[in-house]
């Protein structure tokens, strides 16, 4: 397992608001090497799938939706303490909890909308990345 790698999607809400190259470059500066890259629209099987840790949540058709209306980026990143410091860059899932100088503090806009994806653990980091890349599409 992988400890130094963690999984993003930059969700349609970013696509849509033109913020994915200010949040790409806000991934590098803070020292993620970005090692896979793809823009694509999930269809709403791989939507379900992808988040089917959250099907009984009153939210997931919601979810399913939004994350489906138009095209994401999907990434792998590489960095020491990958998961951890990724959630800590992103911030809280509700925008308004998050800190000052986070993805979603400066581009999210709601609870549901929020911007980004990332990896909640080793194990889910290397299951999402195994998803959306075959290993001929990983450049570490
Ligand atoms: P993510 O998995 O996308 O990185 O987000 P997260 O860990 O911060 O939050 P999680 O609890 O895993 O929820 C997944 C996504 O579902 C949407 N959500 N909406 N309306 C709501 O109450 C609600 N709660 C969650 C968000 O898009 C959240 O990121
Ligand atoms: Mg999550």
């Amino acid at each position: 397992m992988n400890t130094n790698r963690t999984f993003t999607m930059l969700k349609p809400d970013s696509i849509e608001q033109g913020n994915m190259l200010p949040i790409l470059n806000m991934i590098e500066n803070s020292g993620f090497k970005i090692i896979a890259l793809k823009y694509k629209r999930m269809n709403r099987d791989e939507a379900k799938k992808f988040y089917s840790i959250h099907s009984d949540k009153p939210f997931y058709n919601d979810l399913v939706s939004f994350m489906t209306r138009g095209p994401i980026i999907a990434a792998a990143l590489e960095k020491e303490n990958a998961v951890d410091d990724f959630r800590s860059l992103i911030g809280s899932t509700d925008p308004l909890d998050a800190k000052e100088g986070t993805i979603r503090k400066k581009f999210a806009k709601s609870k549901g909308e929020n911007a980004v994806h990332g990896s909640d653990s080793d194990e889910n980091a290397y299951v999402e990345i195994n998803f959306h890349f075959d290993k001929n599409e990983i450049f570490s």
